[in-house]
C-alpha cells in the first residue's frame, strides 16, 4: 500500500486525479470505478479542469459506479445517479452509454447485480477503482461485518452511515435504509485501488484500514491484501497513523529509487 499524505484537500485532490489522468493518457478506452460522497468532489473538479483546460478526454472512457441507495429515482437530488451526472459526467465527454451506476430501482436485486458484475468482466474489468472511507471504515457500503469475498448485492446500511449521510437529507428519516453496492471482492479485483480520506472525522477509520488487522469489521483494511492500493490524505485524516513519518520518507525518496520500484 502506498500512503501519500498532502497537507490540505486540495492538493490531495490534484495528486489524486494525475493518478487517473496518468491512466487516460496511456489508456484512453480504461475502464474506471466511481465513488460517490463529499471526498471525492475535489478530485472530479480537477479532472473537469484537465479536460477543459488541458484536453483530458473521456471519448473513450467507461465507468462503474460503487453504490447507489434503494429506493430514490435517478432524479432523486440525493441519489448517486444525480450526483454523478451534477458533479462529473454532464462536465466531460464521457458517452452516456458507457456509464454504469447501480440501479436503487430494479424489481429483481439478484438479477441486477450478477448482470452488474457480469458487465464489469465484459468490459476488460476496472482499471483504476476511486474509493472514499465511511468514518466506520467502510468501503463502497460493505458495512462492518461484510464479506471480504462479497459480490455486488443489496445491504442494510449501518446506523453511523445512516447518521453520517443524514447531512445530505431534509429529515433524517429520508435517509434510506438499504443500498445496492459492490462487494469487497469486486473492488478487490480492480487493477489499482485509489483510496481517499479527508478530515480528522476519517482519522480513526484510515488508522484501522492502513495499519490495524484486516477484518470484516473494517472493509477498507482488504486494501492491504491488494498488490496495487493507493492510498492519499489530507493531514487531518493523517492523524492516528503510527508509520507517519516512514510514510512521509519513502515518498521523499521515491524519485531516487531504482526503476523496477
Ligand atoms: C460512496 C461510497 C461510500 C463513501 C463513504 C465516505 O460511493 O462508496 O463508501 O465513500 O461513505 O463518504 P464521504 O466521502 O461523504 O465522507
Amino acid at each position: 500500500m502506498e500512503v501519500k499524505i498532502k497537507p490540505t484537500y486540495e492538493e490531495m485532490s490534484r495528486a489524486a486525479a494525475q493518478e487517473v489522468a496518468h491512466l487516460l493518457n496511456t489508456k484512453p478506452n480504461a475502464v474506471l470505478g466511481m465513488a460517490t460522497g463529499s471526498t471525492p468532489l475535489g478530485l472530479y473538479q480537477e479532472l473537469v479542469r484537465l479536460h477543459r483546460e488541458e484536453g483530458l478526454d473521456f471519448s473513450q472512457v467507461t465507468t462503474f459506479n460503487l453504490d447507489e441507495y434503494v429506493g430514490l429515482a435517478p432524479s432523486h437530488s440525493q441519489s448517486y445517479h444525480y450526483f454523478m451526472h451534477e458533479n462529473f459526467f454532464q462536465h466531460v465527454n464521457m458517452p452516456k452509454q458507457n456509464i454504469y451506476i447501480p440501479s436503487g430501482n430494479t424489481g429483481n436485486y439478484p438479477a441486477f447485480c450478477n448482470w452488474y458484475e457480469r458487465r464489469i468482466e465484459e468490459c476488460g474489468g476496472i482499471d483504476i477503482q476511486i474509493l472514499g472511507i465511511g468514518s466506520d471504515g467502510h468501503v463502497a457500503f460493505n458495512e462492518p461485518g461484510s464479506s471480504l469475498t462479497s459480490r455486488t448485492r443489496l445491504k442494510t446500511l449501518a446506523k453511523q452511515t445512516i447518521d453520517d449521510n443524514a447531512r445530505f437529507f431534509d429529515k433524517p428519516e429520508d435517509v434510506p435504509i438499504y443500498a445496492i453496492t459492490m462487494g469487497v471482492g469486486t473492488i478487490l479485483e480492480a487493477s489499482e485501488l485509489l483510496l481517499l480520506a479527508n478530515g480528522e472525522n476519517k482519522a480513526w477509520a484510515v488508522g484501522a484500514a492502513i495499519e490495524g488487522p484486516v477484518t470484516g469489521m473494517v472493509t477498507a483494511s482488504a486494501l492491504q491484501m491488494h498488490p496495487n492500493a493507493k492510498v492519499y490524505l489530507d493531514d487531518p485524516a493523517a492523524a492516528q497513523l503510527k508509520m507517519r513519518e516512514y510514510y512521509d520518507w519513502i515518498e521523499e525518496h521515491r524519485p531516487g529509487a531504482p526503476q523496477y520500484y
